[in-house]
């Protein structure tokens, strides 16, 4: 039995596309493994706190050195760390806003490259080489964008800081077996995102 980890991004509800795609993987993964369980997270519609002085100050603490007011601080940022750790596929649906993911995600990635508990440095030291600890993950994103051509030696590569920051920083975190799948050209409407969408249906509904 796996548990997986639905983390819905955006900020729109029923219109959402991003949200149909996580969905659509849902009910076709329910098909093919009714016993896994699944965990909703929502970050677009609730509001994850961005990270302040007294999370940093709690965060850069060893545990023993940790006072009441540090691990207050802290109390959401574990939750959401304890719930990554314990489940084995994590399935993000995330638009892309501005070139880039929304703000709740970012605060969200805030909360939870934790060092000493998600990340660590090898040596000890701040060196630029960096050990992550969240072992044995599956992370697939789903993505949705108005625009298209955001792949690998597409005219607009460099303009995606969407997926490709996705796939560095849980990368850092120790997430390395990473599918991504983007729905493109919802600015578009009509034809040309029929045929993503028809598309991008095919693609998740082979997944399992
Ligand atoms: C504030 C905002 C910024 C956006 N920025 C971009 C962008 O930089 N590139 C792009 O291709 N689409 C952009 N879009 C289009 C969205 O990515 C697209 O509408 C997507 O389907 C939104 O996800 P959702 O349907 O899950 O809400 C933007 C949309 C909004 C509302």
């Amino acid at each position: 039995m796996k548990k997986l980890l639905i983390i819905n991004a955006s900020v729109r509800g029923e219109r959402s596309y991003s949200r149909m795609l996580t969905q659509l993987f849902i009910d076709n993964w329910k098909s093919r493994y009714p016993e896994d369980r699944f965990t909703l997270r929502e970050i677009g519609l609730e509001v994850i706190p961005a990270i302040d002085e007294k999370w940093i100050a709690g965060a850069f603490l060893k545990s023993e050195d940790k006072n009441a007011e540090n691990q207050a601080a802290l109390q959401f940022s574990n939750e959401l760390v304890r719930e990554l750790k314990e489940h084995d596929i994590y399935v993000i649906g995330t638009p892309m806003y501005n070139w880039s993911i929304p703000s709740g995600l970012k605060s969200y990635i805030d909360q939870v490259m934790r060092i000493n508990e998600t990340w660590k440095f090898r040596s000890g030291k701040p060196d630029g080489d960096y050990i992550g600890l969240l072992e044995n993950k599956k992370m697939y994103i789903l993505s949705s964008r108005g625009d298209t051509g955001y792949g690998k030696h597409e005219k607009n590569e460099s303009m995606n800081f969407q997926t490709s920051y996705l796939q560095f920083v849980f990368g850092m975190m120790g997430v390395k077996d990473v599918s991504t799948i983007s729905l493109d050209n919802e600015e578009f409407g009509g034809e040309i995102f029929e045929k993503s969408k028809q598309e991008i249906f095919q693609v998740i509904n082979a997944i399992g």
